[in-house]
């Protein structure tokens, strides 16, 4: 039987797209809030023996959490053969570690309660640091899928004699790989961060690239100070603005608007829906999908 895909609020656009590449069913879904603000969800479509995908990217996870529970839990109950959960952006993987005594450490507890609603898990790179895979933290399959091709694709094809630069020695698993495929070299800034919105970084010798368009890559973008920092150096030290460009586009308030003020250009993949989505990520998904990881 052709797999089921189910969309949580949002998502419509990718699933239907998904459903498309994957000549799968799109199901229906019925949410919405009640006046004190709980969550209805009911399932329109039969799920009984069905293989389902629920797509529902991650960005500001604590409002969407509960509902895709009850969408896993109900389709569960009524009979779903296999669950997998295609998650573009997975949330909380950034607390990896209790940095101070008696902190959560939430990327632990929020792939436990993943697991045991889902069979398995696909993703596009998840914040693996201190967590050198998401098996470290998952007890189901859960497959990490990397943009790094399509961003130095993008890279390659639209910008000039490009200088790709990672923001921080985190960002050089990215850097180096989006690098190969732009066919341009590759720095890495020093980034020092003392809080959620203070981040300095320092820039290597870059005197043998000062004849090239600089392109900030990273994994995410939330409050922009990496990003803000990093352009800043740049041009300080006498580069052109630099092109932006980031997988996941959380751009917490105001985020965009203060890097559009040192930016050239600032561009994502649609992981996260956002204005500055220009690389589409569905490709790389459906083919993941089609793999025996899904089912
Ligand atoms: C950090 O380790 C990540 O790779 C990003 O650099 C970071 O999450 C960006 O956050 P912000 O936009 O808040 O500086």
């Amino acid at each position: 039987m052709t797999p089921l895909i189910l969309a949580l609020p949002g998502n419509e656009r990718l699933a239907a797209d998904l459903a498309d590449r994957l000549g799968a069913e799109l199901g229906g879904l019925e949410t919405r809030r009640f006046p004190d603000g709980e969550t209805y969800v009911r399932l329109l479509t039969d799920v009984t023996d069905r293989s389902v995908i629920v797509v529902c990217t991650l960005a500001r996870p604590d409002e969407q959490f509960l509902g895709l529970i009850y969408v896993a839990r109900t389709a569960r109950s009524l009979g779903a053969a296999r669950l997998t959960l295609a998650a573009p952006y997975l949330a909380y993987m950034r607390q990896d570690i209790a940095f101070r005594p008696g902190e959560a450490v939430t990327s632990a507890v929020f792939a436990a309660l993943l697991s045991q609603a889902f069979d398995a898990l696909v993703t596009v790179d998840p914040h693996l640091h201190r967590h050198k895979s998401l098996s470290a933290i998952y007890d189901i399959p859960a497959l990490a899928l990397r943009a790094a091709p399509l961003l130095g694709d993008w890279i390659g094809r639209t910008v000039e004699r490009p200088l790709i630069v990672g923001p921080d020695a985190e960002s050089e698993q990215w850097a180096a790989e989006v690098a190969a495929q732009a066919g341009a070299p590759y720095v890495v800034l020093r980034k020092d961060r003392r809080g959620d919105r203070d981040v300095t970084v320092a820039l290597p010798d870059l005197a043998a690239w000062r004849d090239r368009q600089p392109v900030l890559v990273d994994d995410i973008v939330s409050s922009g100070q990496t990003m803000i920092a990093a352009c800043q150096a740049l041009v300080a030290e006498g580069f052109p603005r630099p092109v932006c460009v980031a997988v996941h586009a959380l751009f917490a308030r105001e985020a965009l608007e203060r890097l559009s003020t040192v930016a050239q250009r600032i561009v994502s993949t649609d992981t996260v829906p956002h204005p500055t989505n220009a690389i589409p990520i569905a490709p790389l998904l459906a083919a993941a999908l089609r793999s025996p990881i899904a089912g």
